[in-house]
């Protein structure tokens, strides 16, 4: 019989309602409590959704109720949390980007295959049915030859955004636009179209005077398949549009907007295509205006499939070792960017980027 499967959240600011909410939303899975450094904000949660507030990571550790921990730390804080709750058996959910570099992010798939708990990463975005109806037809080699491979995210923050928390304003705790907002579109392209072998970057700040990291990016990736792809990411356009992924084949095209299928066609037309080019819902806000401006649904998948995965003993689907590509072309992409040239995968960390 499946058991209850409890969850304790570390970090309770802007995302921690989409984990509870998800967890909430899930079958089998139950909130159990929060920890946050800022006790007032672990209180305000514990109110909102009925769960426990602990007074140090190490007392949610302790509790035997809670089986998963999610990670919802600022990005550069994750690695002593997840290692912390792998060696007291925890199963692990962790924010995005797992970490600040490779070795980190090694260190902690380390952790946690050595004390046999799950770590999966909320890269959430993955688990649209866009992007698996892409990456299905990209398997079935319905594109043909790949040639392009696209993002594109024309976001806006605010400069009072970048002015709210102080790791928000700062490049070296994760906040620039690539490594953060545009983490998940570089994902799904490394998910579909990687692995990459070549990045060119050029970073700037267009939109947010005094602010000390890139908002805005303008990359080019050749992947190993072959095919190139260009990369936009901002959080400098106003009034911030839905996000777009474009893969070209010789054989056919594929665009998601947001989460919706925006086109849909190739030259072998299949009965299928009708109801996966209406995939989508375009009033489902998929956050280009606002931080908070999001659904929790993909998150639920993330969390469902945790759940399921320990009741069941089979893999998760998304395991940070699967994401660790990802984070390497962010990083390329950074020291491109820092050095002006092209960088070739594989990388080695250069801390100096940050
Ligand atoms: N998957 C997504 O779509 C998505 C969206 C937004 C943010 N995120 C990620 O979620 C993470 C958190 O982002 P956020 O926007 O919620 O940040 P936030 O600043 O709103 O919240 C972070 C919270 O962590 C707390 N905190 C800091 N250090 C801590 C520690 N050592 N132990 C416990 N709590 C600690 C802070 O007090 C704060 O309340 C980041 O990794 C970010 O990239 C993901």
């Amino acid at each position: 019989m499946s058991k209850t499967i409890g969850f304790g959240i570390v970090g309770a600011g802007l995302i921690a309602p989409f984990h509870l909410n998800a967890v909430k939303d899930s079958v089998g899975g139950k909130a159990i409590g929060i920890f946050d450094v800022c006790v007032e904000r672990s209180q305000q949660m514990a109110d909102k959704f009925g769960i426990k507030v602990y007074s140090s990571l190490n007392q949610m550790l302790d509790d035997k109720d809670v089986h998963v921990v999610c990670v919802a730390t600022p990005n550069h804080l994750h690695k002593d949390t997840v290692i912390a709750a792998a060696a007291k058996g925890k199963h692990v959910l962790t924010e995005k980007p797992p970490a600040m570099s490779l070795a980190e992010t090694d260190e902690m798939i380390a952790a946690c295959e050595k004390a046999g708990v799950k770590f999966g990463c909320f890269v959430q975005c993955r688990t649209r049915k866009a992007i698996q109806a892409i990456k299905k037809a990209i398997a079935e080699g319905r594109f043909g030859t790949m040639l392009h491979a696209d993002a594109y995210m024309k976001w806006f923050r605010p400069q009072s955004y970048y002015t709210s928390d102080g790791w928000r304003g700062q490049k070296q705790s994760g906040s620039g636009v690539t490594v953060a907002q545009g983490f998940h579109y570089i994902d799904l392209l490394q998910y579909i179209a990687g692995p990459a072998a070549k990045v060119e970057a050029k970073m700037t700040n267009i939109g947010h005077p005094g602010i000390m990291l890139e908002d805005d990016v303008i990359a080019h990736i050749e992947y190993a398949n072959g095919a190139r792809g260009v990369v936009q990411l901002s959080t400098a356009l106003w009034p911030g549009t839905d996000i777009r992924i474009e893969i070209n084949g010789t054989d056919g095209t594929a665009i998601m907007v947001g989460e919706t299928m925006h086109t849909w066609k190739f030259r072998d037309s299949r009965p299928e295509d009708e109801q996966i080019s209406k995939i989508g819902n375009a009033s489902q806000a998929t956050g280009a205006g606002g931080a908070a401006d999001l659904g929790h649904a993909d998150h639920t998948v993330v969390v469902q499939n945790m759940v399921d995965s320990i009741n069941t003993g089979a893999a998760i689907v998304i395991p940070v070792a699967a994401v660790r590509p990802s984070l390497e072309i962010v990083l390329a992409m950074y020291q491109s960017a820092k050095y002006n040239k092209p960088i070739s995968m594989p990388i080695k960390d250069d801390l100096s980027v940050w």
